[in-house]
């Protein structure tokens, strides 16, 4: 077989493939914002989310220190494309008004998405999406701050969840505490377009790891955490 060959090139953006996570959060008024993202990935109970940082999620976040991270599966795709292009930011900043985005005040509304309460956070979990994990920032990360162009432009969020939510319909029948991952289906943004999963494609060696050997202190810490309400 002949070797692969690369070329080089230059695409605009590099989102090769993640998941969709719309988080909740709270606006100044006490409202909730809600807003689709994907650049986030998972370290044991954290996640770094890459955020735009005047986005009205930002703000929010570095303001009140919390947010619920909530992942629709890829049935819920016309829901989230409701939500694209539009900002909970009041005036929309000049950057977003030449991309064509709009102020929408009740995201929820819009998206036709159902917030009710959470346990140990002020934003409310979205009830349709399959997954919905409370949490607080504990740290703030500059993104590209060595270049004056870009600085101040893009924060990395480090969040530590508290809670973890799910619909029975994705739980491994028999178990407690473990996902199916053939009936988890996340919807999945690909260079700006909305894709769902395909099946397991090859056995996985990795998986031979009992989950139970990856759970870390952070566990021990969420499940002291009361409700507030
Ligand atoms: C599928 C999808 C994925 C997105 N991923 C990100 C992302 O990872 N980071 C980001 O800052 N914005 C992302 N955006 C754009 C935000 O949704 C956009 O900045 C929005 O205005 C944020 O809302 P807010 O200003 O109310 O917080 C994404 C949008 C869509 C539709």
């Amino acid at each position: 077989m002949k070797t692969p060959v690369h070329t080089a090139i230059e695409p605009g953006i590099l989102y090769f493939g993640t998941p969709v996570v719309l988080i909740s959060s709270t606006n100044e008024d006490g409202s909730p914002n809600l807003a689709p993202m994907s650049s986030a990935f998972w370290l044991g109970w954290r996640a770094v989310l890459g955020l735009g940082a005047r986005s009205k999620t930002a703000r929010n976040l570095r303001r009140t220190g919390e947010c619920v991270l909530n992942l629709p599966s890829d049935a819920l795709a016309p829901a989230v494309d409701r939500l694209a292009l539009t900002t909970g930011s009041d005036p929309v900043p000049p950057g977003k008004q030449e991309r064509g985005y709009f102020h929408v005040a009740d995201k929820f509304g819009r998206a036709g998405l159902t917030p009710v309460p959470s346990e140990t956070v002020a934003p409310p979990r979205v009830a349709e999406c399959p997954v919905a994990m409370e949490a607080v920032v504990s740290a703030v990360h500059p993104v590209a701050d060595e270049d004056p162009a870009q600085r101040g432009g893009i924060l990395a969020f480090e969040v530590r969840v508290q809670r973890v939510f799910v619909h029975d319909s994705i739980r491994l029948p028999g178990s407690d505490d473990h996902i199916d991952p053939d009936a988890w289906r996340p919807l999945i943004m690909s260079f700006q377009k909305l894709y769902g999963l395909g099946p397991q494609v090859h056995p996985s060696t990795l998986a031979r790891i009992p989950e139970r050997l990856y759970r870390g202190p952070d566990i021990d810490r969420a499940r002291e955490i009361a409700p507030v309400r």
